[in-house]
């Protein structure tokens, strides 16, 4: 791989910060999530109960630790740090006029720890971290307003950071808005309280009209913001870069039976290439009309928003990859459970101990995909395996299992650049371990640092390198070369 490659790890502020009251913080949606496991859900309440326990709170404590860990990153070699911004630390009810400085300072602080070790920090301007005010009050994404508050927090932070950031990812995972982990993206359906966060037990059901309906009024609602900040970032500071994030696999159909082709085909487009081609084309694609005209959704927008789509394209194409669907329409075939959207199971294809499958061709496939269409930069900002580690007497972990997994998708990153795929970077997720986002676990462990916590948050926090820490150093060094 050539040297511009942009070799990093990626984290996110609700996942990794905890001091979830410090220095002036608001709460955000995920300050409302219990921990869950793999079998129970994690649940949402509405408001914060004493005896629960809710990972967000404290996760790895990065708040008190940045600085040691990002001298772990250092010393890896990154060059990239995808990190988010939590939107409640800046504004912590979300329509304040003015934002709050300590929580601008403490951003301040871990950009300017990131320049000691010459690392450019990628930033999300919104990982599920949408402040819980504007959900209660405003109805989340669902009410046109919050673009104008979304749009106030960002002027801030471009503002703000000019000098220290010029790479920017707008919201993670766009694409899931509209299905039912929207939740945390802030589209304003909140369940009941007590209820399973993210529908994962009902997943078989179909969603009702109403919640199709006001998922993808936030979700338009958020391709307007979205489009905004990118020209505001821009106008503020021209050497700006901003990508669209979005959950990204491959469709395969299960079977080479023409029914079973048009339904890869559709998912791909409904799931990969809808919000890419907003994103990046800027404007709807013409194969949603019929989808919308069949499922009775009249989105509402403004005459000016077209314009403003058109205005506000993205410079690259990020998105996170872990693995591949595999689809039928044939009823009787069983579906799996494991990821957040149902597919079928791939013969071929081994699954992680979360039933996630795991497909690295698939991800060469993917990147050929996604450059055919866009022929703009991309960049694999999430990829990795969720696996439990053992910690041994004498103080080490090897993970040898995560080591492979990486490599064989690293293989075949460089095939697909070889396919000549202009692929510019690779942070894999969860660099240093943090809470699981679909479970609220410690033990779904994706780092390369060890972090000694265990799901009910206890532990001494102490960091330790695993293996995979001395292997993803010798690749960054070796540009790849040495796997
Ligand atoms: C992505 C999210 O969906 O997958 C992350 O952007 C998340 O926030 C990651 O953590 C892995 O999922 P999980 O559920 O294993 O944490």
């Amino acid at each position: 791989m050539n040297a511009d490659f942009l070799w990093g790890g990626a984290i996110a502020a609700n996942q990794v910060e905890g001091a979830w009251k410090d220095d002036g913080k608001g709460e955000s949606i995920s300050d409302h999530i219990t921990a869950g496991t793999k079998t129970s859900p994690r649940r949402f309440t509405k408001e914060v109960r004493e005896g629960e326990h809710y990972p967000s709170h404290h996760a790895i404590d990065f708040y008190h630790h940045y600085k040691e860990d990002i001298a772990l990153f250092g010393q890896m070699g990154f060059q990239v740090l995808r990190l988010s911004i939590a939107w409640t630390r800046i504004f912590p009810m979300g329509d304040e006029e003015k934002p709050n400085q300590k929580g601008l300072d403490f951003y301040h602080a871990v950009f300017a720890e990131c320049k000691k070790w010459n690392i450019r920090p990628l930033v999300t301007l919104s990982h599920y971290e949408m402040p819980y005010h504007l959900c209660q009050a405003y109805g989340g994404w669902q009410n046109r307003k919050v673009i104008d508050f979304f749009l106030r927090y960002c002027r801030t932070v471009f503002t703000e950071y000019q000098d220290e950031v010029d790479l920017w990812l707008t919201f993670n995972e766009m694409n899931t808005l509209v299905s039912r982990f929207g939740t945390l993206l802030g589209a304003g359906i909140l369940p009941e309280d007590g209820a399973d966060m993210f529908g994962l037990g009902r997943m078989q059901t179909p969603e009702t009209k109403e919640e199709m309906q006001a998922r993808f009024q936030a979700l338009h609602h958020q391709f307007v913001a979205s489009a905004k900040a990118v020209a505001l970032a821009h106008e503020i500071n021209p050497k700006n870069r901003v990508g669209c994030m979005l959950s990204a696999a491959g469709v395969y159909p299960y079977t080479c039976s023409p029914d079973d082709m048009l339904e890869a085909q559709w998912q791909m487009k409904k799931s990969n290439w809808f919000c890419g081609d907003v994103c990046i084309r800027g404007a709807y694609p013409y194969y949603m009309e019929r989808f919308f005209e069949e499922n009775a959704i009249a989105i509402v927008s403004k005459t000016e928003d077209a314009d403003i789509l058109k205005k506000g394209c993205v410079d690259f194409f990020s998105f996170s990859y872990y693995t591949s669907r595999c689809v039928t329409r044939n009823a009787e075939v069983q579906k799996t459970a494991g990821n957040m959207m149902l597919g079928v199971q791939n013969p071929y294809l081994k699954a992680s101990e979360w039933g996630w499958i795991i497909d690295p061709k698939g991800l060469r496939y993917l990147l050929n995909a996604i450059y055919d269409r866009y022929q703009i930069p991309v960049m694999l900002v999430e990829n990795g395996l969720g696996a439990v580690d053992q910690l041994t007497e004498d103080g080490c972990i090897h993970d040898d299992y995560r080591i492979a997994y990486l490599k064989a998708h690293i293989e075949q990153m460089k095939e697909a650049m070889k396919d000549g795929v202009d692929l510019i970077g690779y942070t894999p997720w969860g660099c240093i371990d943090l809470v699981s986002a679909s479970t609220g676990e410690m033990k779904k462990r994706y780092g390369f640092i060890y972090v000694d916590l265990d799901n009910e948050g206890k532990g001494s926090g102490k960091r330790i390198k695993k293996d995979s820490f001395y292997w993803y150093q010798k690749c960054i060094a070796s540009h790849g070369e040495e796997l």
